[in-house]
């Protein structure tokens, strides 16, 4: 079976100003400077994207955008094209996220032309899909799913299409603090991944990455990411939180996972990392209660098997 490395997304959406974000970055570069075996992400506004990327350039967390033209350059009052993300240092784009899609028109069409713009510059899109309540409530999720995920990756060809990440985000888990339970999730994942497959055929599909985003935070990340197909997170509000609950109250973790060490403290304390912790543990690598020194730690660009 092939191995995909967890990715996890950052999407700050339309919050903090530059110092802030700088702020932020810097503590999560610092939470994760030990993290070998994923991939993680963050993906400020525009206006703190140089700023950001100043912080992260060197260190193993990467710079993402939220959205970008699919024209490189133009009469395009307002956009921002590939190249000009490139050239600010950006390794992945947001591409028809849910609220891009609903209170700014985006199409699937637009989601299309985006995501071939941004793998021939070489940016990762993460190609957001998703259904509305209305449309789970009558029955059309997979339909919903299948048309937008189909749209998105028209004409990317094969060699290309493991350089493109989906974010599968259901409309109604987005900011609610409603999540989609473990099946609902992996159902879906489950369905992209066969679309994927017919696409690109089996051995395309299973490398590349299923991203789950709604409301995922520490007390459910270890569930979501413990599913076959969900290959990591696309988290907005959670990720805004430097610090979570940890490091004040109780962690929301079964007392046999919690470890004293200073290393996991700052694990748990970042979502994204909280994640990715939690991703690991999917696999036997440490025993309980093996000190922290004499664990194994996967090796850089060390993947999870699935
Ligand atoms: P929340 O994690 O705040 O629900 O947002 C999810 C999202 O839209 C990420 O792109």
């Amino acid at each position: 079976m092939p191995e995909r490395t967890p990715y996890i997304a950052a999407n700050w959406k339309m919050h903090l100003t530059r110092a802030p974000a700088v702020q932020l970055a810097r503590d999560v570069v610092a939470q994760l400077a030990d993290v070998t075996g994923a991939e993680v992400v963050l993906c400020p506004p525009a206006t703190a994207l140089d700023a950001v990327g100043r912080v992260l350039a060197g260190t193993r967390v990467l710079l993402g955008a939220q959205t970008m033209h699919w024209e490189d350059h133009g009469a395009y009052t307002g956009e921002i094209s590939a190249p000009m993300l490139v050239d600010l240092g950006c390794r992945a784009v947001i591409l028809g996220h849910s609220e891009r899609r609903s209170y700014f028109g985006e199409r699937d069409e637009e989601v299309g032309r985006k995501t071939r713009s941004a793998v021939v510059h070489d940016l990762l899109p993460i190609v957001c899909v998703g259904e509305s309540l209305a449309e789970r409530e009558a029955g059309s999720t997979l339909r919903v799913v299948q048309v937008q995920t189909e749209r998105a990756l028209e004409g990317v060809s094969r060699e290309l299409a493991p350089g493109i990440v989906v974010a599968y985000e259901p409309l109604w888990a987005i900011g609610t603090g409603k999540v989609a339970t473990t099946e609902q999730a992996q159902e879906v994942h489950a369905f992209i991944r066969g679309l994927l497959s017919n696409l690109h055929g089996e051995t395309v599909a299973q490398r590349m990455r299923i991203l789950y985003g709604g409301s995922m935070k520490p007390a459910n990340a270890p569930d979501l990411l413990g599913q076959k197909d969900i290959d990591g997170g696309l988290i907005g509000g959670a990720s805004l939180e430097s610090r979570s609950r940890v490091t004040n109250t109780a962690p929301p973790f079964e007392p046999r996972d919690v470890s004293t060490s200073a290393l996991d403290r700052a694990l748990m304390s970042y979502p994204a990392s909280a994640a990715y912790a939690w991703g690991r543990r999917k696999r036997p690598t440490r025993c309980p209660g093996t000190p922290p020194a004499a664990r194994q730690r996967p090796a850089a660009g060390g993947s999870r098997a699935t």
